[in-house]
């Protein structure tokens, strides 16, 4: 009797004290809060739960005007879906929200999860290493992985569905291995022990998160979760210093920097840019090096592969898709089995409208977040400083102002001028502002090679409405990624 007295005493007063502490110029609360925990029993449960609330929680925030605040136990955050808004917030505060810690046992100070002070300085050094002069070299890279891929998928073609998961993902991996660290990740046999230690972190962070009471690191120290996660971390890192010892002495040694991994193929890797900027301006330390290194191979070939994933699925889901993007590959290459240049990218536009549009319909990083350095006024409300403030990517792509056809696979309307919104920040992929996607064009350059050796070779057949999806951090498919494919004649 007491006890229930006394809950609806602290009910009203929460209820009060919100209403008193609410100010007009700050956005709605999302319904549903309770007192104490807020929304936190939202989310609740495995990562399909996860990614259908997140997704509810998106058509919600629409409804009520594209920005709202929502409550994880004790602590009040925002969340956005308006386009215009996140574009404001996101050219004008730099640092990333506390959440992005649950990253750093992993990734240090690498670009993704550092601190503004140690990030503006790195992004400054590394973004060079992303310069069109520098991806043009790694197209040999690029081909020859298509071509290895399109071997491998060969053992497939005929028999029906088949998860094409592990090829494309061991795949990108291997990609990555060679443009980041120059060391072809087949030849040490450490790929599969990798992209296992990847998904157990990917899959500790997401569950950390769904569960406030192991934000703190003090309570996350006691649990089961963080001794999986060190025992990943152990493993990613050991292959990090395994690589970076290595070529370091082969540096000292005299070995050249400009790499023949693959027959054929001359490029830097990025591991070795990192490794002269260290020498000549005393850039990074060993430990910063391996952060930097370990952060462009998990934001590079987990990210670029779903995308391909999806796109497989979506091209095999839609024949027409298909046959035009084939008919452009043709038509661009020819007829032959010549490598994709450079100056062929640019003439696949169907392709890269193929592409946009996957990234649109599934938006594999789906949200993100910052912390607010400083209030900001947006078109109807001001945020106060010191807040987290999340940003729904996949929500901004599927934002009305996309149209009545918001939710259909056209690519198409990436051609026809005046068919795309009217707004800056409509396709929301690869974020805005100078935190932006620093592989934006790696991801395009080596996503399109890819799908244009394989469309050219199969024929691929599938079924996107049979897709459960689940927030593993990315957004990924509950049961696999289904294909067919048949050797094209
Ligand atoms: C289709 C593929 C990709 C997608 C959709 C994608 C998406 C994104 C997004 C949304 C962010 C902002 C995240 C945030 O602020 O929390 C980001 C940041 C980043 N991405 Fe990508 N990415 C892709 C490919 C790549 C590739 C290929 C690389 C490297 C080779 C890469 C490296 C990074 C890095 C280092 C950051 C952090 C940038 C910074 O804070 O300065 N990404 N990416």
């Amino acid at each position: 009797m007491w006890t229930v007295a006394l809950l609806c005493c602290a009910c009203a007063a929460y209820w009060l004290w919100s209403r008193k502490t609410r100010n007009t110029t700050e956005p709605p609360v999302l319904p549903g809060a309770w007192p104490i925990v807020g929304h936190a029993l939202r989310f609740i449960g495995d990562s399909c739960h996860l990614w259908n609330k997140v997704n509810d929680m998106g058509n919600e925030i629409h409804d009520l005007g594209g920005v709202a605040t929502f409550r994880l136990g004790p602590r009040s955050l925002y969340f956005l879906t308006d386009p215009d808004d996140s574009s404001t917030i996101l050219n004008t505060c730099l640092e990333k929200d506390d959440i992005y810690e649950f990253g750093k046992p992993y990734l240090g100070e690498g670009l993704f999860t550092a601190k503004l002070s140690i990030w503006k300085n790195h992004r400054k050094l590394l973004n060079p290493a992303f310069n069109q002069s520098v991806l043009d070299t790694f197209m040999g890279v690029f081909n020859s992985q298509s071509r290895k891929l399109v071997r491998e998928l060969e053992k497939e073609a005929g028999k029906g569905p088949f998860d094409h998961w592990a090829y494309i993902r061991l795949n990108a991996l291997e990609t990555l291995g060679l443009t980041s660290l120059g060391v072809d990740f087949t030849d040490l046999n450490l790929s599969t022990q990798y992209l296992e230690a990847v998904e157990i972190m990917l899959s500790t962070m997401i569950e950390r998160f769904a569960k406030f009471w192991w934000h703190s690191p003090y309570t996350f120290a006691f649990s089961n979760l963080k001794r999986r996660q060190d025992a990943s971390i152990k493993i990613l890192h050991n292959t990090a210093n395994t690589v970076l010892q290595k070529r370091k002495s082969e540096l000292t040694g005299n070995v050249c920097s400009e790499r023949s991994v693959i027959p054929g193929t001359k490029f830097k890797a990025f591991l070795d840019l990192v490794l002269e900027l260290s020498a000549e301006k005393g850039a990074f330390n060993d430990r910063e090096i391996r952060e930097q290194v370990d952060t462009m191979i998990i934001g590079g070939h987990d990210t670029s592969a779903n995308v391909l994933l999806f796109t497989m699925i979506l091209l095999g889901s839609y024949p027409e898709a298909q046959d035009k993007a084939f008919a452009e590959i043709q038509e661009v290459l020819g007829d032959g089995d010549r490598d994709v240049e450079k100056t062929d990218l640019s003439k696949l536009v169907y392709l890269e409208a193929v592409l946009k549009e996957s990234m649109r319909m599934f938006t594999i990083g789906p949200v993100m977040a910052r912390k607010l350095d400083k209030d900001v006024k947006l078109k109807n409300y001001t945020l106060s400083a010191g807040m987290s403030c999340f940003f729904s990517l996949s929500a901004i792509n599927k934002h009305p102002m996309w149209g009545p056809d918001v939710h259909e696979f056209k690519p198409e309307r990436w051609l026809e001028p005046g068919r795309l919104p009217d707004k800056p920040f409509a396709f929301a992929a690869f974020s805005t502002g100078r935190r932006m996607c620093i592989g934006k064009s790696y991801a395009l350059m080596s996503m399109k090679t890819t799908i244009a050796h394989v469309i050219r070779n199969y024929r691929i057949t599938a079924d996107h409405t049979k897709l459960k999806l689940k927030m593993d951090v990315m957004l990924k498919p509950v049961d696999g990624y289904y294909i067919s494919i048949e050797k094209r004649t």
